[in-house]
């Protein structure tokens, strides 16, 4: 009955109380802060006992009498960032929880605010501070942050981090992905000092359709009213100052001749924010992102994506990627590859690597991982997919790069999905108005044989439409992607967002026997035929840049838990396919070139 009336509900239109404003900071790169990296202790946890041993004490016997049953000093260490699974050979497969532990020294300061940040924690954490509960989180990869400037003491500190990585069919992704489920402390641990007024988050960007006029805001914490911010782009000569309310914000809008950013010129602007004692400095582009019936403009102009998808796993030692090393490694593939744009499957990527993708000129697909079934008629589900969306927008929207934000992949259609994604849609256009709202489909229709339609009703809700298709190997033969026809039933721009075919890297034979690489050349030569073909298509992402692990590729001594469609193997072995895609993008890439010289 509940279910019934919570159906009626979410098909009424209405969305449930839509989370609390993001309480980020913003540009964490560019703060004061202390690295909490390094090594941490850990405890492995399987049956859930640490919370009933308080183990967030990390108590010490008082004496000889006094039974403590557990010692994080003489407990292994972990490597943070670094998920668990990589790191030791008996936690490969393990999911559950386990408590991190660190003891560390602090000065504070005077007039000095302390936030712990975290970059992620996977998939689920309770952060406690010296033995005092700080908060949870809920979600595997976005960021978080608890202010401790009364609770982080001069001298002697320990933080204790309890991590669970175990699916849930409530969860965001539910239980079943096609890849690795990795837990841990993936991603930076710092201590951020902010001013007693400090300014939490900004925007700047060009308004909407408009290539000479910036609008944004900026957040004070902490302000009284009537706080001056001055945002200036020095190269520009722009010098701006606001006054902020009440509650600290001030909106802005500003005539302003920039270069603009684009993958040919990923010109970055370094902007000085300052005001109430506080200045932070950052490196924006300025670019227009729309859309005009099938095309996607860049800065008015159309624009082919030439894509690739990706995980977010290092290559070379495995395990889920977070340095700087890790995310140049991928992107210079990709770029090397002739791509101009990237879509990283299927959960936000570290900051880095968007970052990255702002100085490399690379366009990005951001994605929540809203990934086939997941628990639609369930409001918290809906309620943690939104805060996902919410804290991915509100660390990246600033990047020149991000220019789609994905609510889902491959998804059932269904009403009450349907009715879920449409209010996400809808959230990810309360939260930013400027990008591109999309998702990555796989259901079509086929009125006759042959062709195939992308009439999926979500389709109505998003700005751009995204194709998993892998006609040629889970579905049809090859020939089959000759003579096939595929339309989109909304009139809007298409990325064919996957299509791919397994190979082991050095595994070869004839180009009609699966899991070799003149196989997948192979498929790419037809795929690469068929999808052109496509009037509405806008760009493409091939699935995948890198073999990736996964936990359902069995075939053994082809897949070992790997999936190989990757054009390159994760020990950095470019496939016969890699080539085949990079000409197909070099050739892309001068027709673009001649395009757009003959438009001068
Ligand atoms: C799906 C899915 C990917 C998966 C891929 C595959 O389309 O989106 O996450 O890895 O297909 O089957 O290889």
């Amino acid at each position: 009955m509940k279910q019934i009336a919570l159906l009626c509900f979410l098909l009424s239109g209405w969305s449930l109380a839509q989370p609390e404003p993001a309480n980020l900071i913003g540009n964490i790169p560019n703060r004061t802060s202390i690295s909490l990296n390094g090594t941490w202790r850990s405890i492995v946890d399987p049956y859930d006992a640490g919370e009933g041993f308080r183990f967030y004490k990390n108590a010490k016997p008082k004496n000889n009498r006094d039974l403590v049953e557990y010692d994080f000093d003489t407990s292994p260490t972990l490597n943070v960032p670094g998920d668990w699974n990589s790191q030791r050979e008996s936690l490969l497969f393990y999911e559950g929880t386990l408590w991190y532990e660190k003891s560390f020294q602090y000065q504070k300061r005077e007039h000095t605010r302390t936030y712990l940040y975290f970059g992620a924690a996977a998939m689920r954490a309770t952060v406690y501070l010296n033995g005092e509960k700080l908060g949870q989180h809920e979600g595997g990869y976005t960021t978080f942050n608890f202010e401790v400037t009364d609770k982080i003491q001069s001298g002697d500190n320990f933080v204790v981090v309890e991590v669970n990585n175990q699916r849930r069919k409530d969860a965001v992704p539910a239980t079943s992905t096609d890849w690795w489920n990795y837990g841990g402390l993936t991603r930076d641990v710092k201590l951020v000092e902010v001013p007693e007024t400090f300014i939490q988050d900004y925007s700047l960007q060009l308004v909407k359709g408009s290539t000479d006029e910036v609008a944004g805001w900026v957040r004070l914490n902490g302000a009284k009213a009537g706080q001056q911010v001055t945002i200036e782009i020095p190269e520009a000569q722009i010098k701006k100052v606001v006054t902020t309310d009440a509650k600290g914000n001030a909106e802005f809008r500003f005539p302003a001749r920039l270069k603009l950013w684009s993958p040919n010129s990923p010109k970055l602007y370094n902007v000085v924010v300052s005001g109430a004692g506080d200045k932070v400095q950052d490196q924006i582009g300025f670019r227009t992102i729309e859309t005009r019936g099938t095309k996607i403009l860049l800065n008015g102009k159309p624009i082919f994506l030439r894509g690739i998808s990706m995980h977010e796993e290092a290559a070379f030692r495995g395990g889920r990627a977070f340095s700087a090393e890790d995310d140049q490694t991928l992107l210079g593939w990709a770029k090397e590859l002739g791509c101009n744009y990237v879509r990283l499957a299927h959960y936000p990527h570290n900051e880095g690597m968007t970052r990255l993708a702002d100085r490399l000129g690379l366009l990005v697909w951001s994605e929540v991982p809203v990934y086939w079934d997941t628990a639609w008629t369930n409001p918290a589900t809906l309620e943690n997919a939104e805060e996902q969306l919410r804290d991915n927008v509100a660390r990246d929207h600033n990047r020149a790069s991000v220019i789609l934000w994905s609510v889902a992949n491959e998804t059932p259609i269904d009403p009450a999905r349907t009715e879920f994604l449409k209010n996400l849609t809808t959230y990810a256009r309360s939260l930013d108005d400027t990008r591109l709202i999309t998702a990555a489909l796989n259901r079509t229709s086929s009125p006759e044989p042959g062709t195939r339609i992308l009439d999926d009703p979500i389709g109505e809700y998003l700005d751009v439409l995204g194709m998993n298709e892998y006609l040629g190997w889970y579905e049809g033969k090859l020939e089959d992607t000759d003579k096939a026809i595929w339309k989109n039933a909304f009139g809007k721009p298409l990325i064919v967002s996957e299509f791919g075919a397994g190979a082991p890297a050095g595994n070869h034979g004839d180009p009609d026997s699966v899991w070799t690489e003149e196989f997948q050349a192979n498929f790419y030569e037809h795929q690469i035929k068929m999808v052109t073909k496509i009037e509405s298509l806008a760009g493409m992402s091939p699935w995948v840049l890198m073999d990736f692990r996964s936990p359902r590729r069995f075939l053994p001594g082809v897949q070992d838990f790997r999936n190989r469609k990757g054009l390159i193997s994760d020990r950095g072995e470019r496939k016969k396919a890699f080539y085949t895609l990079q000409e197909f993008y070099r050739k892309k890439a001068a027709e673009a070139e001649a395009s757009s010289a003959e438009a001068k």
